[in-house]
């Protein structure tokens, strides 16, 4: 049977080790760090992303804003609010939530932010960073991905590891930060996705996959070798009437049959989604110390 990798509990005791970091700066005299988060409109999937990114900076020790748009804002508002939070000495990082409505640029908005604030990791410079291997703010949930393959001794080093997905936010990044020269990475990549062929054959060569397609239960057993090691990143939220919310989270992966032929596998919920939030706050922490120094 497989190692079940919990997100959960290793985000748990991150945080906890944030917190005592937090208290031992504080105690010292030092700036309690400040995230500030931007939520525009009131999608469902956003609002609860962004309540959990709260709650997070509270179990931290963090200093937390959240700053509320209606759909229609404009882009010019948009883009004042963030150079203010870009001048204010007191906030140490911010996020803006994606999606953003249509009329909004989300690349002009992703490039004005400071990229030393960018705890997102999205702004070109720390994208540009990640790919040359110089020091920066990475991507939360490939950052988390990272981290429970290390806190897991999940062998990534020489192996061949497959990312299913190439979006911005994980699948491009995921890719960089497998194939990075290092302990805990150095693995050979491919990156599948919609255009791809062969997509079974060259799943089943994988030590390692991680699926980001956002297609609930797109991986299936027989698209796994034996020994491999699953990350779930899907999160697509199913009608079920049977729960008070009205649905259920769906990972990309077919769990119950994928399972038992795995070495490693996540959970969907409770595998990767609690680590891209543990990352973000780890990120607030880093700006805030770099700032400190700066
Ligand atoms: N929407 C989905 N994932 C993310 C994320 O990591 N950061 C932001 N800002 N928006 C998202």
């Amino acid at each position: 049977m497989p190692t079940i990798i919990d997100g959960k509990k290793t985000s748990a005791d991150i945080k906890q080790e944030i917190a005592r970091e937090v208290a031992e700066i504080v105690g010292k005299g030092g700036k309690r760090p400040h995230l500030a988060a931007i939520l525009v409109g009131h999608d469902g999937g956003s609002e609860t992303y962004v309540a959990a990114k709260i709650r997070a900076c509270e179990e931290c020790g963090f200093k937390s804003s959240l700053i509320r748009y209606e759909v229609d804002v404009t882009e010019e508002t948009l883009l004042g609010e963030i150079a203010r939070l870009n001048a204010d000495d007191d906030v140490d990082g911010f996020i803006v939530q994606l999606p953003l409505p249509r009329h909004i640029n989300a690349d002009n908005v992703i490039k004005a932010i400071d990229p030393s604030k960018d705890v997102d990791g999205f702004h070109p410079i720390n994208v540009g960073h990640l790919m040359i291997g110089l020091p920066g703010l990475r991507p939360a949930t490939p950052a988390g991905i990272m981290e429970l393959l290390r806190r897991y001794n999940v062998p990534v080093k020489g192996g061949r590891a497959v990312v299913l997905g190439r979006s911005n936010i994980v699948g491009k990044p995921m890719a960089m930060m497998l194939m990075q020269k290092g302990d805990n990475a150095d693995a050979t990549v491919t990156v599948c996705h919609s255009g791809t062929k062969n997509i079974k054959e060259i799943c089943r060569e994988a030590d390692l996959i991680v699926a980001a397609l956002g297609v609930p239960g797109f991986l299936t057993a027989d698209m796994v070798k034996d020994g491999a090691a699953v990350i779930d990143v899907g999160t697509t939220r199913v009608p079920d009437q049977s729960r008070k919310s009205g649905f259920r989270l769906c990972g990309d992966v077919d769990y119950e049959n994928v399972a038992p032929k795995c070495g490693f596998i996540t959970p969907v919920p409770g595998g990767v989604g609690p680590m891209t939030i543990v990352s973000l706050m780890q990120n607030t922490l880093k700006a805030a110390k770099n700032r400190q120094q700066a």
